[in-house]
């Protein structure tokens, strides 16, 4: 069978396209951590590769022959949560798993369970690791993966017995152990049951030499990885795709797998190998992508519920001036999810990203609203949107109030929910580009409808400001940055809204309309 992207686990290169994992961190950096006995983190968002990096890292050392290495992903102990009895029982099971699979070494097997016995939960790993090392004829270099999948006591007892083994590495236990995770141990934030208090990875694990962090792709990277795809099939892609695959994810590794697969393999369009792959096929691909809701997308937007994820994410949705008040603690949690990044700016992660989060957060309230294109169809297909802005004016004012009331991201409410009026209407053929960020202080929607069969494409600024200050000055300044972003984006047809969030001010001064013109283009405004 021939090879194909691959966005379910590790990669495999006999079955996979793939950057070979060796060529992601540097194999000498590596070893001269191991040769310098070294305890340290191996850390990135979720599917980056981090498996796929200690896997093949793992038959090379095995390869080479200096030193025993065992990978063993340690997640299955999460389910102990503060149990650490059950916890160390599952980590030893594991244990005595992956050495008979990968070094057929059934040290374990034989031996865990009656060290278990004798010396119980708070320190039967440490000994049967001193008892393992002391048989092996070479030192040990292990992995422990999913390492802060683990939860309170569970964890604590698990860095606590490491480091107490430490000081007799390498002759009686692990000469080098790669603990690998989301973040980096440093900034584990343990809570203990047992203690009844907060303890940090830093203090529990202070042995810690270094964090060496797995990067996305590079650009040179994602074409490389496409371009095994056109050796083995023959398919090209057109050069224009890479700059906008690039784009969309900032190199993330699964979305550079999906974006392939999507298109080459699930597409009818792409899956004809004589047809090269467009532009319009990856953007095409893209929203299926986000459609499918697949895992990636649902462990990072799962995130979105938690406080300290709302708290960076929220300023950023609205385009906040001031982003001073944001702590460095949660950025850093927050870059470490991978959902966004710190250079040159603080923004979200990538552009799918940039979409797929209002699109969650506001997921069931866009199957809510009952609105259709065909309502603000002319007659030639495409939108009326004089008329569709003038119904999310009156949408607005009559649901905004009661919608908002609970709502986690209310601070973000009215983009927020202009965006899933918008997405419920052009989900039946077209589609909305967002542009939001930290100190923006507005957003920038570009709606794209195709109509005539796909002849024609409208294209459609809208955008959305609060109001700050006098209207008047909120308006000229908002029809200065409509007027850009639709120069930008080569369209004549371009709105602005003005949101007022005063609470003293009635509906009656809040909704209004204006015909203005700048430069010579048309630019309605809509009060709300
Ligand atoms: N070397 C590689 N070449 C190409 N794609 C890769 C490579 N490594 C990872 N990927 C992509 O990333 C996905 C996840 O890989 P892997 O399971 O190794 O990552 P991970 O960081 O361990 O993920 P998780 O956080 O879920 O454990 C793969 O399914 C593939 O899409
Ligand atoms: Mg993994």
């Amino acid at each position: 069978m021939s090879r194909f992207f691959n966005t379910a686990g590790p990669v495999k290169s006999e079955k996979h396209y793939n950057i070979d994992p060796l060529s992601r961190i540097n194999v000498n950096e590596m070893l001269s951590l191991i040769n310098q006995e070294k305890y340290f983190v191996l850390h990135a968002p979720r599917q980056t590769g981090k498996t796929s990096y200690l896997l093949a890292f793992m038959d090379y050392l095995n390869k080479q022959g200096k030193y025993k290495c065992l990978h063993v992903d340690i997640e299955a102990a999460q389910a102990a949560r503060e149990n650490v009895k059950e916890g160390m029982q599952t980590i030893l099971a594991l244990l005595s798993q992956n050495a008979s699979i990968y070094l057929e070494d059934t040290f374990f097997k034989k031996n865990w369970k009656e060290i278990f016995e004798e010396s119980g939960e708070f320190i039967a790993l440490n000994e049967a690791l001193m008892q393992w090392c002391r048989e092996s004829s070479k030192p040990v270099v292990l992995f422990f993966d999913e390492a802060d999948s683990l939860v309170g006591d569970t964890l604590i007892s698990l860095l606590r017995q490491l480091r107490t083994g430490y000081t007799h590495r390498p002759r009686l236990f692990p000469q080098s152990i790669i603990l690998c995770g989301v973040r980096d141990v440093r900034d584990y934030r343990i809570l203990s049951d047992k203690e009844k208090t907060v303890i940090t990875g830093g203090s529990a694990f202070n042995i810690k030499a270094e964090s060496l962090r797995l990067d996305n792709f590079t650009l040179e990277e994602i074409k490389i990885l496409y371009r095994q795809h056109t050796e083995e099939t023959g398919q090209q892609f057109n050069d224009d795709i890479f700059p906008l695959v690039w784009e969309l994810t900032a190199g993330q590794p699964w979305l550079v797998n999906a974006l392939g697969y999507e298109v080459c393999s699930r597409m009818k369009q792409g899956k004809d190998r004589s047809k090269s792959i467009t532009k319009d096929m990856i953007n095409q691909a893209k929203e299926n992508i986000i459609l499918n809701r697949e895992t990636h997308m649902h462990q990072l937007l799962d995130k979105l519920k938690e406080n300290r994820v709302k708290k960076v994410i929220e300023p950023i949705l609205v385009g906040s001036k001031e982003p001073e008040n944001i702590s460095d603690e949660d950025i850093d949690y927050v870059v470490d999810l991978g959902l966004i990044h710190k250079k040159p700016q603080l923004g979200i992660a990538n552009r799918i990203y940039q979409e797929v989060i209002p699109r969650q957060l506001t997921y069931s309230t866009e199957l809510t609203i009952s609105q259709e294109a065909s309502w603000y169809m002319k007659t030639d297909g495409s939108l009326d949107m004089d008329k569709l802005l003038k119904a999310f004016q009156e949408f607005f004012r009559n649901h905004f109030e009661s919608w908002v009331d609970g709502f986690d991201y209310a601070e973000a409410g009215p983009q927020l929910l202009l965006q899933a009026f918008l997405q419920r209407i052009v989900n039946s053929g077209g589609r909305v580009e967002r542009e939001y960020g930290l100190g923006r202080q507005r957003t920038d929607l570009l709606v794209i409808w195709p109509y005539k069969n796909g002849e024609c494409i409208q294209q459609v600024v809208v955008e959305l400001k609060l109001r700050y200050g006098s209207r008047e000055k909120t308006i000229k300044k908002g029809l200065e940055q409509t007027w850009e972003y639709m120069d930008k984006c080569g369209t004549d047809q371009g709105y602005l809204l003005i949101f007022d969030r005063s609470k003293k001010a009635s509906w009656k001064e809040k909704i209004f309309k204006l015909e203005k013109t700048f430069k010579g283009k048309r630019i309605p405004v809509f009060g709300m």
